[in-house]
């Protein structure tokens, strides 16, 4: 006998399964003034579809910068990070997503140290199934080792490991870490690659706001749907009711901390319900949440910074404007 339940689909309940990860987060996001959301919330199924997009349009320079970097230097970059060892190596990706742009500095290793394992680090298992197939096609002589993990855990499961150590930290990654969080982290990597390991590190650099602002405010609206989807994400995965047409994407370049900034901007004074969080939010007609820093480094501020954890600076490569750069660290 069937009793009358609620509904399968009701609405007004909050989702069955919650991330206690992305339920602290948009509480302490939403509760602090001003009202910000971590970066990371970006990256969703669909949040990382659209990063992907992003790396194709002609404004957002970085990507096709660093890979023409990678494609013109890839054996320099790696003898220079394998530099006085001997014999296969471990490299580790952070970050590694589908490895599409790294199968390159991939095949200058199996060609200058056969034998090498490379352990692609994400949270996305299935990017890792995709990068672990790529490199088998491009690179067949270096073992692959995918780990599913945060960096954290990753590298703590790595420190252990005997022989020489790389690090790839690329894509511009550390950018969106303010500068005490990026050195415990480059600290963090020291510590696991142990004294002589190497980091091959990306930085987007500083350059004109005509160039940078277009690069994070698209003519497609690509960019503008990647940070709206964060609202998207917290609606299905909080049961939140944020009227996702009632925010707009903003860019706006900070020159005083040298970085391009998203916000999320309330067109009207409204108020979102979080069902999850049992809570509800008041957002101010103009009132802006901040959802992510991308930092453009000079190299005095790569140098400080890798200084900070114990990582001495010994090559930089850069494209041929100018605006990227690839940087060879050593650990002390
Ligand atoms: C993935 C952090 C390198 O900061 O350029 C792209 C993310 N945000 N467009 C960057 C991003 C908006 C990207 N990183």
């Amino acid at each position: 006998m069937t009793r009358p339940t609620t509904p399968a689909h009701d609405e007004r309940a909050a989702p069955a399964r919650v991330d206690p990860a992305v339920a602290r987060a948009v509480l302490h996001g939403l509760g602090a003034s001003p009202k910000r959301l971590p970066p990371w919330l970006l990256y969703d199924a669909e949040g990382s579809r659209l990063y992907e997009r992003i790396t194709e349009l002609a404004e957002y320079y970085p990507t096709r910068s660093e890979q023409a970097i990678f494609e013109r230097h890839a054996r320099a970059i790696v003898a220079h990070a394998l530099a006085g060892t001997a014999g296969p190596a471990l490299v580790v990706e952070l970050g590694a997503g589908t490895a599409k742009k790294t199968v390159v500095l991939l095949e200058a290793l199996d060609a200058l140290a056969p034998g090498s394992t490379y352990v692609p680090v994400d949270v996305s298992a299935s990017a890792l199934v995709e990068a672990a197939a790529r490199v088998d096609a491009c690179a067949a002589g270096v073992l692959v080792e995918p780990l599913v993990a945060t960096h954290e855990r990753a590298l703590d499961a790595l420190a252990g490991r005997p022989g020489p150590k790389v690090a790839l930290f690329i894509g511009s990654s550390i950018g969106n870490y303010p500068d005490d969080e990026a050195a415990a982290l480059l600290a963090r990597i020291a510590t696991c690659l142990g004294p002589g390991g190497a980091l091959v590190l990306g930085t987007d650099l500083k350059k004109s706001p005509a160039v940078l602002v277009p690069a994070y405010d698209d003519g497609e609206g690509v960019t503008a749907a990647f940070n709206l989807n964060l609202l998207t994400r917290i609606n299905r995965e909080l049961g939140a009711d944020f009227a996702v047409a009632n925010f707009r994407h903003v860019a706006l370049w900070n020159e005083a901390a040298s970085q391009i900034e998203m916000h999320l901007e309330s067109t009207l004074a409204q108020r979102v319900v979080v069902r999850a969080l049992d809570r509800s939010f008041t957002f101010a007609a103009g009132e802006r949440m901040h959802t992510e820093s991308s930092i453009k480094y000079d190299c005095a501020r790569v140098d400080r910074l890798l200084a900070r954890a114990h990582f001495v600076r010994e090559r930089t490569f850069e494209d041929e404007r100018g605006w990227f750069a690839l940087h060879v660290a050593r650990a002390r």
